[in-house]
This record gives C-alpha cells, sequence and structure tokens, in this order.
C-alpha cells in the first residue's frame, strides 16, 4: 500500500497546488461540526426555524414518524395527532407522513411532481424497494440519488411529455402552490412568472398520466388566501378548483392546523384563519436581509395545509 505521503507527492500530472487544495479541504471536512454539534447550537439558540440545525431536526422529527407504525396508523385512519406534534416545524412534518402513510406499498410506477421526497432519509425508506420512482422538477437539483434507480426528469408540470396513464399512482407536497409563480430560486433566472391559476393546467397534466384507478395525493398550503412571492395559499374555492381541475375522482380531504400547541387534525373551517409566515417562500437575497421573524405561537412557514386524496375514475 501507498504511504500516505506518496499520495500528495507530485507525480507527473500532479502538482503541489492540487495536493495543497485537497489538504485544505481535508482540514474543512475535520473541522465541520458533526450533526449533533449543530443540533445542540440549534436548540440553544432557540430553535429558530431555517436557522443552521433546523433541516436535520426537521428531518429527525419526520424520520421517527415515519419509522414508528403507530404514528403512520393515526395518519393513515385520519385521527388526531398527538398534543404538542411537530411544535415548531412547517407542514412538511405533517404532509410527508400523511403521504407516505397512504401510498399503496404495490410494485408499480410512482411520480414525485415537484421533489419534495429527494432527501436520501426518505429514499432510503423499504418502501421503495417495489417502486419505480421518477423525481420530477423545473430543473436540476443538488440532491441527486440516481444510483438507487431513480428517474429525475426536469420538466414543466403544466405540459407533461409522458404518456397517458403511466404511473399508478402520482404525488405532489407543496408544489401545485408554487406553479406560475417565482421559480428563480429553485430554476433559475427566466422563472419569474405570475399566473395563478396555472395550477389547474398541472393538476390536469397529473390526472392525465395517472391510470384509471390511480391515486394523487396532493398537498398545499391552506388558510386566508394569499398570492405571495414565491406561492399562493388556498383557501375553500382554490381547493374546490383544485379538485375540478383533476377530472372525475373519488375525493377525500384532510385539513391539518397549526397552532401554539402544534400541528393538528382540524376541520377546514377551524382552518380559514390561519395565515402562512411569508419569509421562507422570499426570494434569497431578501431573506438574506431580514432574519426570520420568530412567531409567537413558534410557526415556521404555513399555519394550516390540505391534503388531498383523489382516485381517478373514467
Ligand atoms: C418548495 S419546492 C419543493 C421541493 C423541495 N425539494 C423541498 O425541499 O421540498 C417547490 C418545487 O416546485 C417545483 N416547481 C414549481 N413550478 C413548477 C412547474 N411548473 N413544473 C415543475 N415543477 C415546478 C420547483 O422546481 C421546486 O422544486
Amino acid at each position: 500500500m501507498k504511504p500516505e505521503s506518496a499520495a500528495l507527492s507530485p507525480g507527473p500530472e500532479g502538482s503541489w497546488r492540487r495536493a495543497a487544495r485537497e489538504l485544505r479541504a481535508a482540514f474543512r471536512r475535520w473541522k465541520r461540526p458533526s450533526h449533533e454539534q449543530r443540533l445542540l447550537a440549534f436548540e440553544r439558540s432557540g430553535s429558530v426555524p431555517w436557522s443552521d440545525g433546523y433541516a436535520i431536526h426537521r428531518s429527525r422529527v419526520i424520520a421517527s414518524t415515519l419509522a414508528d407504525e403507530q404514528a403512520m396508523d393515526v395518519f393513515r385512519r385520519g385521527q388526531p395527532l398527538p398534543a404538542g406534534f411537530g411544535y415548531g416545524l412547517d407542514e412538511r412534518c405533517v404532509e410527508v407522513p400523511w403521504v407516505l402513510s397512504r401510498l399503496s406499498r404495490e410494485t408499480g410506477r410512482v411520480l414525485d411532481a415537484g421533489s419534495a421526497l429527494n432527501f436520501l432519509y426518505l429514499l432510503e425508506l423499504p418502501l421503495w424497494r417495489q417502486i419505480d420512482l421518477h423525481i420530477l422538477t423545473l430543473a436540476p437539483e443538488t440532491n441527486c440519488f440516481w444510483q438507487r434507480g431513480i428517474s429525475y426528469l426536469f420538466e414543466d408540470l403544466r405540459d407533461l411529455p409522458q404518456r397517458d396513464g403511466l404511473y399508478d399512482q402520482v404525488i405532489s407536497i407543496s408544489t401545485l402552490e408554487h406553479v406560475g409563480f417565482d421559480n428563480r430560486e429553485f430554476a433559475g433566472a427566466g422563472r419569474l412568472e405570475f399566473r395563478p391559476e396555472d395550477f389547474r393546467r398541472a393538476v390536469s397534466e397529473l390526472a392525465r398520466v395517472l391510470k384509471v384507478g390511480g391515486r394523487a395525493l396532493m398537498t398545499v398550503p391552506y388558510g386566508v388566501p394569499e398570492r405571495l412571492s414565491g406561492h399562493q395559499v388556498f383557501d375553500a374555492q382554490g381547493l374546490t378548483n383544485l379538485v375540478d381541475a383533476f377530472g372525475p375522482a373519488e375525493s377525500r380531504l384532510s385539513h391539518y392546523r397549526y397552532d401554539e400547541k402544534g400541528w393538528q387534525l382540524a376541520g377546514p373551517e377551524a382552518c380559514t384563519d390561519r395565515r402562512f409566515v411569508d419569509w421562507i417562500s422570499r426570494p434569497p437575497a431578501e431573506r438574506a436581509r431580514s432574519p426570520f421573524p420568530v412567531q409567537p405561537d413558534g410557526a415556521a412557514a404555513a399555519r394550516s395545509v390540505a391534503c388531498i386524496e383523489l382516485v381517478k375514475t373514467a
């Protein structure tokens, strides 16, 4: 085996500069705080949403919910959540378990429209073993797990190239509200639009690529209707428009509501006053200028979410 120093010595096409670069990178990796250290620092500094350590905290809460069969049963059956569930967390902590609790485990092709599942801790779940998963966004993301047999598609949901009835199931987590809004953060400079009704075209395309009898599981922020810079918030009329755009289907709606006690299952009427904390949907330069406005109830983003299950009928 070569000694370490030999690996660093400049070969015919090597150079001291490259060796120094590699050494610096190794030093940075060694100095980088561990997840545990970042979590500790996050908690000590008040668990502020979206600050360093938040994403680690959120992924751990979601992962532990997904690993807990009883908790998943609560989502599957539409039962009330335990007191304090998801306090200080954004809507993903209910959306992801809700969707994955209802996803059929049978072999088949599944579309994740909007790529909310494109995280290793979610893609490592055994449920994907039988499933041919396609992840679709407007543009490539930093995370990419093609080695796990996942297909990535970079297309516009309003005009999909897939054939009719290709998918057995379609998932879309907190994506439809972004269609036709400012998507520069995800897909580059040319993606500044204001076409708030375009979610209908996206929904009708999702229905088209789903086979008859197939299931669509979609979530959107709900409550006080607003058109913010990066997305919109749906109200009851918006949801009706969304379901109508899908076409013939059996539909079931669930709503979750956030307050100072965390996330809880609720009726739609109890969610109409819920307002989105509009910080995360602002352009990154604006977020860099204004720190997250800490909320008295600990909210991070949506204060209500609608979860829509549609089974396509002929
Ligand atoms: C809030 S992000 C959600 C995904 C993100 N990876 C996450 O962390 O959950 C919204 C996604 O919607 C996608 N999107 C918005 N408009 C779209 C459209 N017209 N067609 C396809 N994807 C779209 C963007 O590319 C972006 O990936």
